[in-house]
């Protein structure tokens, strides 16, 4: 009965399961540990369950004493099986939702999850789905599912979507003080997905179904994927014109109180989101004869970046008469954003590929959050980043402007330095070095 699933989670006392232990399960699985919740954790990446066994935090986000706390308190533990399912009375699917080489939706991470639920699921669970994915996995797919035992959501089991909004790195806002949206299937999935939503955040907010919240977690995402495009779009026309600085120009339009935000434009995006999601929403809304050709056309020209910051290399290559063969190319910043350690979809990762296939003679890279890269399906050393690696380079790449870099150590010892970020913002010296995305043949001052 919900009634006593609304008592449990009154008495911090139902039981927790977290399937997917990556960027978003596991600060969600120590967040309600924190809250005094007793909480199991699945995932099949056998080495994220040898870590937590050894007491060894793996996202950066999590801090040390949390994560210990909830080891030794024994409120998380975690397996790579799915034995423990039978015993938890709430599950979230945390689990990743990527695209298909031919950018379509794979919510088979999803399904293999609700899958292992099915067999093991006992009356009055609570599921909420927290994978970012299109409107109607829900209640199309994992509802049906689990009706097939012959159940009725709602009545025998409850089931609800809330979409998540970690965002790595992010020194403000963390899973407790993020407002949460939730969309249940039933009135009761509902309350009780609210009820226990609010044990970890601050405010969450009721929308009217699990669509509603998977489009609005789509709509988030493609609303920066779309304003990068667009000021992507306007730092390459900046480019052709040459005389004016597309920094400068959003510098001076931020000052505007109202009606405008800033974006900024860059070597391309990467990570689980931004770059995928407005795939899921492009391939559900074909099945209405709908084609999303905004969303579509922001996705193309997003991912036009990389081979367009190759074209820089191999123009400022060319213009100090330096062979492909014979060029050295370092790239600094291999994860796909400032200051975290996730390398997924990174742009870095096509630049470099799209550079070697240019035949470059020498690439080189670094990024200190790395260790190893993975390009052409092979391992990377990262090298160390010394003075000689520096000059050595004929050019220099920034693709992510972390903040431990040293950019006036970086700029005394590079010939030439490209800076997709304006990473050179605030560096007064050797500036005539630097050819800024966004600003290309622009007198830097
Ligand atoms: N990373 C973010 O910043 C972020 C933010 C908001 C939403 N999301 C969404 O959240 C979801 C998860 O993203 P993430 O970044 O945490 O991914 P992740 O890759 O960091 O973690 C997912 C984990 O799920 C595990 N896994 C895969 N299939 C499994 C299965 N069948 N059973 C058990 N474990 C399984 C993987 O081994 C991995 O450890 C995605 O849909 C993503 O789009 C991510």
């Amino acid at each position: 009965m919900s009634e006593v699933l609304r008592e449990k989670i009154k008495q911090k006392k139902a039981k927790i399961g977290i399937i997917g232990l990556g960027y978003v399960g596991l600060p969600l699985a120590i967040e309600f540990a924190r809250k005094g919740y007793n909480v199991h954790g699945i995932d099949i990446d056998l080495n994220k369950i040898k870590l937590i066994q050894q007491k060894k935090n793996y996202i950066k986000d999590v801090l040390n004493k949390d994560f210990l706390y909830a080891i030794n308190n024994k409120l998380f533990t975690a397996s790579n099986t799915y034995d423990k399912i039978s015993n938890q009375e709430i599950i979230f699917i945390c689990v990743p939702t990527p695209v298909t080489e031919n950018k379509t939706p794979d919510i088979s991470h999803i399904m293999n999850s609700a899958g292992e639920i099915f067999k093991r699921m006992k009356r009055h669970l609570l599921v909420v789905l927290k994978s970012t994915t299109f409107p109607g996995t829900t209640e199309d797919y994992i509802q049906p599912l689990f009706e097939s035992k012959g159940w009725k959501v709602g009545k025998d089991f409850y089931l609800s979507f809330s979409p998540e909004r970690v965002d790595p790195g992010n020194k403000m806002y963390n899973t407790g003080n993020t407002p949460i949206v939730v969309g249940g299937v039933t009135k009761k999935c509902h309350e009780l997905s609210v009820m226990i939503m609010q044990e970890v955040s601050t405010k969450v907010h009721q929308v009217s179904s699990p669509r509603a919240a998977e489009m609005e977690k789509l709509l988030e995402n493609i609303f920066r994927s779309v304003n990068i495009a667009l000021v992507n779009e306007l730092a390459r026309l900046c480019d052709r014109m040459g005389n004016v600085n597309i920094w400068e120009v959003i510098e001076a339009a931020s000052t505007k109180p109202f009606g405008y935000m800033p974006f900024y434009p860059g070597p391309g995006i990467g990570g689980h989101c931004i770059q995928i999601d407005p795939y899921y929403l492009d391939w559900a809304a074909k099945k209405y004869d709908f084609h999303t050709k905004f969303v579509e056309l922001a996705a193309e020209s997003n991912e036009e970046m990389p081979y367009y910051v190759k074209d820089m290399v191999m123009r400022e290559l060319a213009n100090c008469s330096v062979k492909a063969s014979d060029a050295n190319v370092l790239i600094l910043g291999t994860t796909f954003k400032r200051d975290v350690d996730d390398p997924r979809n990174s742009p870095a990762i096509k630049v470099i590929e799209s550079l070697h296939k240019e035949g470059i003679g020498n690439l080189n890279f670094h990024d200190p959050y790395m260790r190893n890269i993975r390009l052409m399906d092979k391992i990377f050393r990262v090298q160390e980043l010394n003075e000689k690696l520096l000059k050595d380079a004929d050019v220099t790449v920034i693709i992510t402007d972390h903040s431990t870099y040293d950019y006036e150590w970086i700029f005394t010892y590079s010939k030439r330095i490209i800076d997709t970020r304006n990473a050179a913002r605030k560096i007064r010296n050797n500036r005539e070095k630097i050819s800024l995305l966004g600003a290309l043949n622009h007198k830097i001052s």
